[in-house]
């Protein structure tokens, strides 16, 4: 059974369990208008318990085949409540040792340094745990917020894909982000993949 919790000063960030379906679903209902700028199409379903129950399965069905490390975020004294998701997909191994990083968090959450503190969190545990070498991060020029975010945790501007992503409702330019692992031990290369 996949299992991951990791805390910092204020949070508690960790694999979803079966009993985290119900304020999963509760976070996607009180945060419908705030995401939908940033977010691609809405799945079937989503507003359903049902929905939120398979992803929290198959959130760990990713995590065990290495292939997607998806995590939820609540308030160190309010751990059945969520506020926040990060996710890191699209892990590759060999050579690149890389993913892709998305994240968001409540409305009544933001500008708090909330996410700062669990990506902080969260990226040491994809560099030091996991072993990559780069993780890419990817924003809407308009998501200043976002992008401000990067900058702070030392992702640096890559380059500018235009049309990148189909996001509220049409192809949406982005700004293209990455950090390195500084402590990336190249022994780690030899070591079997886990995909
Ligand atoms: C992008 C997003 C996660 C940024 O959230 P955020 O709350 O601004 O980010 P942080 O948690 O790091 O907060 C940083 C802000 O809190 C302030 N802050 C307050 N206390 C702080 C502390 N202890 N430490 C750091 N920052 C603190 C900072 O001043 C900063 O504000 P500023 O950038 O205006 O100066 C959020 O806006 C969001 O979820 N948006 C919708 C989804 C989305 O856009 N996802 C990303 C798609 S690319």
């Amino acid at each position: 059974m996949a299992a991951l919790t990791l805390s910092t000063k204020r949070l508690v960030v960790t694999l979803p369990r079966e009993d985290h379906a119900a304020a999963m679903l509760d976070f996607v209902e009180r945060n419908r208008e705030h995401l939908k700028p940033w977010n691609p199409p809405v799945p079937e379903g989503l507003y359903t318990r049902a929905h939120w129950q398979d992803v929290v399965k198959n959130c760990a069905v990713a995590f065990d085949a290495g292939r997607a490390v998806r995590l939820w975020i609540a308030p160190l004294e309010y751990p059945d409540c969520i506020i926040g998701s990060i996710g890191y997909s699209q892990i590759a191994r060999g050579p690149f040792c890389s993913c892709v990083l998305g994240y968001q968090i409540d409305s009544e959450s933001e500008g708090r340094g909330l996410m700062r503190e669990a990506l902080q969190a969260t990226n040491q545990y994809m560099f030091e745990q996991q072993k990559l070498h780069r993780i890419a991060a990817n924003y809407r020029p308009e998501n200043v917020r976002s992008g401000r975010l990067l900058a702070s945790l030392g992702f640096r501007i890559e380059g500018f894909a235009r049309d990148y992503l189909f996001i509220d409702g049409a192809w949406r330019d982005h700004i293209l982000t990455s950090i390195t692992n500084d402590v990336f031990n190249t022994g780690w290369l030899r070591e079997t993949p886990k995909l």
